[in-house]
């Protein structure tokens, strides 16, 4: 159940906007995009969610979204069912952070990334310090090693934003019909058919060996997932669904989309996961309509 505060029954509610920064994140291409997404469809699917800007600035009434990373997906689930808790859990996490002097604060923050590590995956405990942890983690970045522990150092940033109340309850209104889960992509648009529209944004195909930093979770996303993808892509056109893809601009995967509309959108992107550079540079659309 959504509870309202009491002044949002006569505001208009804001409209929502990511709350986790993420590596990907298409904030800052909705311009270009909006153009490039059908007038109309029925259900929408978003199987590789992250941050969910996409999602979030489409705002549709009919939606399934998806990640694969369970601690996002929970996340996502609890802001619907019970902000409220996760919002009292964020004051006491931000009020004992803010209250600590700098050394302070990256010891608090190495103690959180422990307790966090320390629950199994599904246990909603972690949400609150899933959120906490990518408002003050490196470059808001989310990476797990191989054996699934979160290992994101503390961040430079001096002053983060831990607490955004009014954008977690417009969050916990847009959610509240949706469907969400942590499945596998094939898996999570298995019920889409004609008319519906699917917006796929997978891990990148990496530019350089040095660049893009694909590694979500404990298993990255190789060649042999992005093939699986377009299979998956030429199924759905062929059902009737309208799909839309973004991903890198490289000769591998303008290649496997030779036979899809291409149109190309300037981003800018981190190019170097070590020394944090960033660039313009294009980045490719797939479409089928
Ligand atoms: C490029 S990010 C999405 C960025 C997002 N659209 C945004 O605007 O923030 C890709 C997402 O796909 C998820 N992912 C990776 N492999 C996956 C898989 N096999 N199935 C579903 N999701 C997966 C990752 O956890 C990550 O959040």
């Amino acid at each position: 159940m959504v509870i309202k505060s009491p002044h949002m029954e006569s505001a208009k509610p804001a409209r929502a906007r990511p709350f986790v920064k993420w590596a990907g994140g298409k904030g800052q291409l909705l311009k270009q995009l909006h153009p490039l997404f059908p007038k109309k469809f029925s259900t929408y699917y978003e199987p590789f969610l992250g941050g969910g800007a996409v999602f979030f600035s489409l705002s549709p009434k009919k939606a399934i979204i998806n990640d694969i990373n369970v601690t996002l997906a929970n996340t996502y689930r609890q802001i619907r069912s019970d902000v409220d808790s996760l919002i009292e859990e964020l004051k006491k996490i931000e009020k004992k952070f803010l209250s600590a002097g700098e050394d302070g604060r990256r010891e608090f923050y190495y103690k959180i990334r422990d307790r966090y590590n320390s629950l199994p995956p599904e246990d909603l405990k972690r949400c609150s310090l899933f959120i906490f942890l990518n408002r003050t983690g490196f470059n808001g970045m989310y990476r797990e090693n191989s054996s699934g522990k979160m290992n994101i150092p503390f961040g430079r940033n001096k002053n983060p934003k831990i607490l955004n109340e009014e954008n977690l309850r417009a969050i916990a209104e847009t959610l509240h019909d949706i469907e969400i889960s942590s499945n596998p992509f094939e898996k999570a648009v298995s019920r889409a058919k004609k008319d519906d529209f699917v917006y796929f944004d997978p891990p990148y195909d990496p530019i350089s060996s040095t660049s893009s930093f694909t590694a979500y979770t404990g298993s990255s996303f190789a060649q042999e997932d992005q093939i699986r993808l377009r299979d998956l892509f030429v199924k759905l056109d062929k059902k009737g669904v309208f799909v839309m893809l973004s991903n890198s601009s490289t000769p591998f995967i303008k290649n496997l989309y030779k036979n899809y509309r291409q149109v190309k959108v300037r981003a800018s992107r981190m190019i170097n996961s070590k020394t944090a550079d960033r660039g313009e540079i294009d980045e490719l659309v797939v479409l089928n309509y």
